[in-house]
């Protein structure tokens, strides 16, 4: 297998329109946002349509399932063959901190019921026609590291690969991601391990390889408004040196492309809004930045964003 350097799921903010962008900017993999196991198996309309993918972003795509229960985690993984959602790999979450889900005894919380854990895994891959993966963290908190563990019995149960985001549940996103446990969690065991957290630059990347020893890397939070990262990470690691980020222009022009999509995917009332987020990330560090996302704090139009990107234009060409 090459070295994968994929997106690592993020609701909210990685939709189809964020991770058809980020393939055509290079990125190996995709997974969709985390979705309910229970909302998807009593047929709820929302929970399906994040589901939804498409050929651009189908090769390799993993929809990723949360919940506590083996019993609903298996009916979801059914659900999604019934619909004819057909991922290439499907990715138990055990790793979110969000206390609505860890309350429930879901996301992060599994990693304090390993036998739970593995009751889920047992009983998604005795029904799943693909791989079934997990994305997990390091351990609940610091006194209670348990990754070596815990990603050998996923291993057991029969897991195919495993993410390993380098922090506890509680320090959430806080602190420095662990690369010395996922470098051990990469030593026990024989499936293939994705490195996670805190990639936010080539260098970063080649520092979780080379020190880590992972198959591959997920990067969540460094790619916000620079799909661009993927194939600069890819170029680093095969040749040492990557191209800058690409002009002004073009960064906006990918940034429209990515909320058209959107639009056509959500329809404008609801894309509109959720480009508020995406907008200022691909602002973030312009000259006048301030101003522009403030403006696109108010999106509601895809015209009006259209709008907005003239005028950043022309005031680049001024500065220059
Ligand atoms: C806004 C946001 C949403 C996230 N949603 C998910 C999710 O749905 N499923 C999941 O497994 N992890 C989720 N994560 C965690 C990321 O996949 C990743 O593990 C974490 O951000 C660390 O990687 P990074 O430093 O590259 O961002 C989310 C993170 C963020 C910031």
């Amino acid at each position: 297998m090459d070295f994968l350097v994929s997106l690592a799921p993020m609701a909210g903010i990685a939709d189809r329109a964020y991770r058809t962008t980020a393939r055509r900017y290079g990125a190996d993999c995709t997974t969709s946002e985390m979705i309910s196991a229970k909302g998807l198996t009593y047929g709820d309309e929302k929970t399906a349509a994040l589901c939804s993918t498409a050929e651009k972003d189908a090769v390799p795509y993993g929809i990723q399932l949360f919940g506590a229960e083996p019993e609903f985690m298996q009916k979801a993984v059914i659900k999604l063959q019934e619909i004819g959602s057909n991922p290439d790999f499907i990715d138990l979450n055990m790793g979110c901190p969000v206390p609505k889900v860890t309350g429930t005894g879901a996301g992060a919380a599994l990693m304090r019921t390993p036998e739970t854990a593995a009751e889920i895994v047992r009983a998604c891959v005795a029904v799943s026609h693909v791989p079934i993966t997990v994305k997990m963290r390091i351990g609940w908190d610091l006194e209670h590291i348990n990754a070596l563990e815990f990603a050998q019995l996923m291993e057991e149960a029969g897991a195919s690969a495993l993410t390993v985001h380098g922090r506890t549940k509680v320090q959430g996103y806080s602190g420095k991601v662990n690369l010395n446990y996922i470098w051990r969690v990469k030593a026990s065991v024989k499936i293939p391990v994705i490195g996670n957290g805190d990639i936010s630059s080539p260098e970063e990347a080649k520092l979780m390889r080379d020190f880590t020893g992972v198959d591959g890397i997920a990067v969540g939070r460094g790619s916000y408004g620079s799909p661009w990262i993927f194939t600069q990470i890819k170029d680093y690691l095969k040749n040492g040196e990557y191209a800058p980020a690409p002009p002004i222009e073009e960064r906006l022009e990918i940034m429209s492309q990515q909320v058209k999509l959107a639009v056509s995917l959500k329809g404008e009332h609801t894309a509109m809004r959720e480009a508020r987020t995406q907008c200022a990330f691909y602002l973030k560090g312009f000259p006048g930045a301030a101003n522009f996302r403030k403006e696109c704090s108010e999106l509601t139009r895809f015209e009006d964003l259209e709008e907005i990107v003239g005028q950043i234009i022309t005031q680049s060409k001024e500065i220059l």
